[in-house]
């Protein structure tokens, strides 16, 4: 085990704010062995940023670990020229110019629909009956699973996350996450005979991946894809109607949606942690690591360290984005990052606040989640 200094902490109340723990982790020694999650938490930017790439003492290859476990193996955790041939398969999929050329008009033509019908209603939830719809839907395409419906893109996702982040070892969300896999696999089979163009699952069955390889990429996209930008829509949609000025400084085209995604990315972490196997033993700045154990990257500490950002607690869309790690720091960096910024900051923002321009929030806002974290709900009038 790590020689880290122990840092306890009180689930509940890292979930609902896991602030206040990584604020005192991180300027402390930088990194502390959390005995309630197993694991040594790192929690500068800097250091993660460096770390992250040393992938021959940090490891994404966990056999044992949860997600293998209960999703199967991925590209999100091999190494190495296996990792990097599951990037090569996937990639005709993610690639800007296909979300260019072939994504973004069809991100914008449901989104256009799902603005169509929410219109009538005066209001409504912005996770469960926008953000969801959009993201779900937008995944429907990259995949090419269209036996599944959005909200079982949703539903499924949820579950797998639960399962994945499930490291105080509750039951029912070990179940779940087993479901929503199988659910998943039954519309991989179902969409056999009529591969989509560039979905997922053509271009992986095209470049001779089996089909179990192709559907645990294809459930990781689910798992990764659904909760991040339906949490990063709704999310941004919060910060900006409660930050006005802000919002203003687009409007008056100052600033851009994008500028608002990525600071928001930042602010938030929406993918707050991802977890590592350390290899051998050695020594990371003062502290010993040893073989075995598991480290968590804080992507959420790291966004607010003020060695980096100025007023980091701030949300400010001004403010250079470029060390954020929101996106990751290694060989892992979001797979997905061209899809996402084009379905959130290019079509769902924009869309949105251009059809109700007088958006306003209706009630208070909470954010739940530690590892992965988003608003609970997000209630809107126009
Ligand atoms: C706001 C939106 C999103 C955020 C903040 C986000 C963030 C991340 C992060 C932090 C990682 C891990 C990086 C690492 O371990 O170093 C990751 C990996 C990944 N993401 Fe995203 N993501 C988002 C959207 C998406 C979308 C829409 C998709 C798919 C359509 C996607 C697919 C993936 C995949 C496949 C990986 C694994 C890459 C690999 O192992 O090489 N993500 N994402």
């Amino acid at each position: 085990m790590s020689n880290a200094p122990h840092h306890d902490i009180d689930i509940a109340s890292f979930t609902a704010d896991p602030y206040p723990d990584l604020t005192a982790i991180r300027e402390g020694l930088g990194a502390a062995f959390v005995p309630q999650l197993r694991a040594t938490l790192f929690c500068r930017r800097d250091t993660i940023h460096r770390e992250e790439k040393r992938v021959d003492l940090f490891s994404s290859r966990q056999p044992q670990g949860l997600m293998v476990r209960l999703m199967g193996e991925n590209m999100l955790r091999k190494d190495g020229d296996d990792h990097a041939a599951d990037r090569k398969a996937t990639f005709p999929s993610y690639s800007p110019r296909t979300v260019r050329d072939h994504w973004s008009e069809r991100f914008r033509a449901r989104t256009a629909e799902a603005l169509d019908d929410l219109a009538p209603q005066g209001g409504c939830d912005l996770v469960r009956d926008y953000a969801m719809r959009v993201s779900g839907e937008a995944l429907r395409d990259v995949t090419g699973l269209y036996d599944l419906s959005w909200q079982e893109i949703d539903q499924t996702s949820q579950a797998m996350i639960d399962g994945v982040a499930n490291y105080h070892g509750d039951p029912r969300l070990e179940e779940g996450a087993l479901a929503a896999v199988a659910r998943i696999n039954a519309a991989v089979d179902k969409q056999m005979d009529d591969l989509p163009e560039y979905s997922l699952l053509k271009v992986q069955l095209a470049s001779g991946m089996s089909r179990d390889a192709a559907a645990a990429n294809i459930r990781l996209a689910i798992s990764g894809g659904q909760n991040e930008p339906r949490d990063a829509i709704a999310g941004t949609v919060w910060a900006l109607l409660t930050h006005p000025a802000q919002l203003a400084l687009i409007r008056e085209g100052k600033a851009s949606w994008k500028d608002a995604f990525e600071e928001f990315n930042r602010w938030q972490s929406p993918v707050g942690m991802v977890p590592r196997e350390v290899t051998r033993d050695e020594e990371v700045e003062g502290i010993a690591v040893q073989a075995g154990d598991r480290v968590f990257f804080m992507y959420s500490a790291a966004n607010r360290d003020p060695r980096v950002f100025d007023s980091p607690d701030d949300f400010d869309i001004t403010r250079n984005t470029a060390p954020s790690l929101a996106f990751g720091a290694g060989p892992h960096f979001c797979a997905g990052a061209a899809v996402s910024r084009e379905l959130v900051a290019e079509v769902a923002l924009p869309m949105l606040f251009e059809r109700f321009p007088d958006l306003r929030l209706d009630g208070d806002v909470r954010f739940h989640g530690w590892a992965f974290r988003g608003p609970v709900s997000v209630r809107v009038r126009w």
